[in-house]
Order: C-alpha cells, then structure tokens, then sequence
C-alpha cells in the first residue's frame, strides 16, 4: 500500500524524497496491516487530516516522541475492507472514522471495533475525516470542560484554523456571542459569513480596544470563555478582557510561545484555567470522548456544524499540505485523500 513514512525528525514541509534532508518518504509497498485481535478492523483510508500536532511530530517537537520510523496521521476516514471474527458492530462497506496515536496517512489502517464510529447517512465522508481531533478537542473544551451556555461570551484565538474554527461553530451551536481573531480579510471575511459576531482581524490592530468597542455595542461587560490555542503575546493581551469568574481554556501554542497566566490575578478575578489534552482522554475517561464525537457525528448529518476543508492533496503531495499550516494558509482543515474528494464524499462501498 501507499504510505508516508517518516524515517527521521525534521521538516514536512520538504518535497518527500526530494534530497538526503527530507523527513518524509512515500513508500508504494508499505505492508498493509493485519487484524491483530479478533475484535480488530481493517479501514481503506479515504480520507485523513493534517493537525498542526502532525507537524510538531514529524520534527520532534511533541509532547509524545514515536520511535522511527512511523506514518505519521491520526484522525480519518474509510470504509471497512474486513473484519476480525468477534466484530459485532460493523461490517465490510461501512463508512467510518476513528482517529489514531500514528498511522493514517496510509491507504489502510488496523482499528479496534470499540474505536471506530460509524458516519451516519448524509454526512461528507470527507469532513468525518477531519472531525475527531479539531472538533472533538473544542466540544470537550467547551461542552464538557466549560459547560459553555447560551449568552455567554466566547472569544476564541487563531479562530481560522483547525481547532479554532470547531470552536466557533460549537460556540454558535451553544448559543454564545462569539469573538472570533484571525490574521488578513480572507480570514476575516470567512469568519463574518460563518455568522461570527464579532471579528478581529490582528493584521489591523491589536484585540483589547477592537474587543471592548464590540462589547459596548452590546451592552456586555467582557469575556466568559476564552479558547486559547495560540497562546503567548495573544493570551496576555485576552486576560485583560476577561470577567469575574471566567474560564480560560488552554488548548496549544500554535505561536510558539507558553503564555504565563498569573496565578494572583487569576485568584482575584476567581478565574478557571483548564488545561486540556484531548488525545488523554483515550486512556482517562474514554466515555467523554466517545459520547462527544457520536454528538458532533449527529450535529453534522443534523448541518448544525460543517467541517470547512480548505484544500485536499495527495499523499505524494504532503509537504505541500505542511507548507499550508506552516504559512498559516489553512481555514478549516487540510486533507490528504486517497481518492478525488468528490467520489469520497458520497461513497459507501
Ligand atoms: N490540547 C489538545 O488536545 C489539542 C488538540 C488539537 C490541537 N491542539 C493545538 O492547537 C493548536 C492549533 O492547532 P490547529 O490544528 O488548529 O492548527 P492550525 O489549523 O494551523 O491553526 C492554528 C492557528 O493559529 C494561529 N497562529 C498564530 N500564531 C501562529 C504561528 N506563529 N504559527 C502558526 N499559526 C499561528 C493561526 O491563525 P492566524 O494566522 O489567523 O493568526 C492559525 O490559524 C496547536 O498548538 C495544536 O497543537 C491541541
């Protein structure tokens, strides 16, 4: 099968094989893998997403370290191709999607029948590939973790992209007032025709004063939630609109810098910090993340959510799809697909 390897740390972004510094290899005839329990599920991959944790992983740079070599890739989508003799809940032709450790940036992947959903009738089987990691890390934060409730006030950075731009439609969804910031009037634009209520467009000033004067016209004091996967200069700048008793959620550091959030002021202004490893929940409390990604998979047959795909590539194009989230190019999602996305979108066999 056709896979992408990387067989030493270093940057995606390099055309794979193109000289001896490049991380990533596209090998034709990576061993497919077999069903290794009885409960376990072969998946022909369709479709599976690029997460700016792919590019820190493909240079090192992850909090979890994978021993080389390794395909790279964790959420994804597909179509059973077979199953082990224990498998109750699916069977061969079933359109699924599941998210893996590693692994899916390959034509085929092994999962247990416990760790695949099953993509309900009407939804993209695209857009089911790209929705466990973005969707499922900002429904957790906000459903599960900041019990975000209608009228409320959310304020959610680096707003465009992946996890950011979940954030905003389940913000919506709840029936908060959303801030939304990102960087350039096509962003911005974008951002305006989701519905967002407001949009800061850092390439035109800062937030504070841009927050404040939107927040007067609606006669609200400041900020309830904030979703923070960007961090440093950012996050300090946000603190400086946050009401009593609100609830910063610390979801990346997409800027490269770890804000401080002070402790003092956090404790005057009875603020709630909630750091949020999403991935963890696999292994701490796996009932949250199942029950949270069977209601996005209903909210997107239901067209409460659409997951926005930017852009698709092949496999062999990958480092183009890097470059993309590097050069901060992304709204939505960047996919690799193994077939043209529109024959995807609507196959079940
Ligand atoms: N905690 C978890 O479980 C979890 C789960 C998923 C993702 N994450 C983290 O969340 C962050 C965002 O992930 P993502 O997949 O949504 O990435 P993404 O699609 O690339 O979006 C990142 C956004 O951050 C903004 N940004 C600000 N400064 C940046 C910089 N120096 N370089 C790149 N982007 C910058 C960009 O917006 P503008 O260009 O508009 O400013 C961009 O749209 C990452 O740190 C990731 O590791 C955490």
């Amino acid at each position: 099968m056709e896979a992408l390897v990387c067989r030493k740390l270093g940057d995606p972004t390099i055309q794979p094989d193109s000289s001896e510094t490049t991380s990533l290899t596209v090998s034709k005839t990576h061993p497919i893998p077999k069903l290794n329990t009885p409960s376990s599920v072969l998946i022909r991959v369709k479709a599976t997403s690029l997460n700016y944790a792919n590019f820190l992983q493909i240079l090192g740079k992850y909090q979890e370290k994978f021993d080389l070599p390794f395909v790279p890739g964790s959420d994804y989508s597909g179509i059973v191709q077979s199953v082990g003799p224990k498998v109750t809940k699916f069977k061969v032709g079933d359109p699924v999607c599941s998210f893996a450790g590693v692994g899916s940036f390959a034509q085929f992947i092994v999962a247990d029948e416990k760790d695949l959903y099953g993509v309900p009738e009407g939804c993209d089987l695209v857009a089911a590939g790209a929705l466990p990691v973005a969707y499922g890390t900002s429904h957790v934060a906000l459903v599960h973790r900041a019990n975000l409730k209608a009228g409320q006030v959310l304020l959610v950075l680096g707003a465009a992209g992946g996890v950011g731009l979940a954030a905003v439609q389940i913000g919506k969804v709840c029936g908060a007032t959303v801030i939304a910031v990102a960087r350039g009037a096509e962003k911005v634009n974008f951002l305006k025709s989701m519905g967002v209520d407001h949009v800061v467009d850092l390439k035109e000033g800062g937030v504070i004063e841009s927050v404040k004067a939107f927040l007067k016209t609606r006669k609200l004091k400041g900020v309830d939630v904030l979703y923070d996967p960007v961090g440093g200069k950012l996050t300090k700048e946000s603190m400086k609109l946050l009401n009593w008793g609100a609830q910063i959620l610390v979801i990346g550091f997409a800027s490269g810098e770890v804000p401080v959030i002070p402790a003092n002021i956090a404790l005057v202004k009875n603020w709630t910090i909630h750091g949020l490893y999403w991935g963890s929940y696999k292994v701490n409390n796996p009932s949250v993340l199942e029950d949270s990604l069977k209601e996005l998979l209903s909210w997107l047959a239901k067209g409460l959510i659409t997951v926005y795909i930017s852009e698709s590539y092949k496999v062999q194009q990958a480092n183009l799809a890097f470059l993309d989230i590097r050069d901060r190019k992304v709204i939505g999602k960047v996919m690799i697909t193994f077939d043209d996305p529109k024959a995807i979108a609507s196959s079940r066999l």
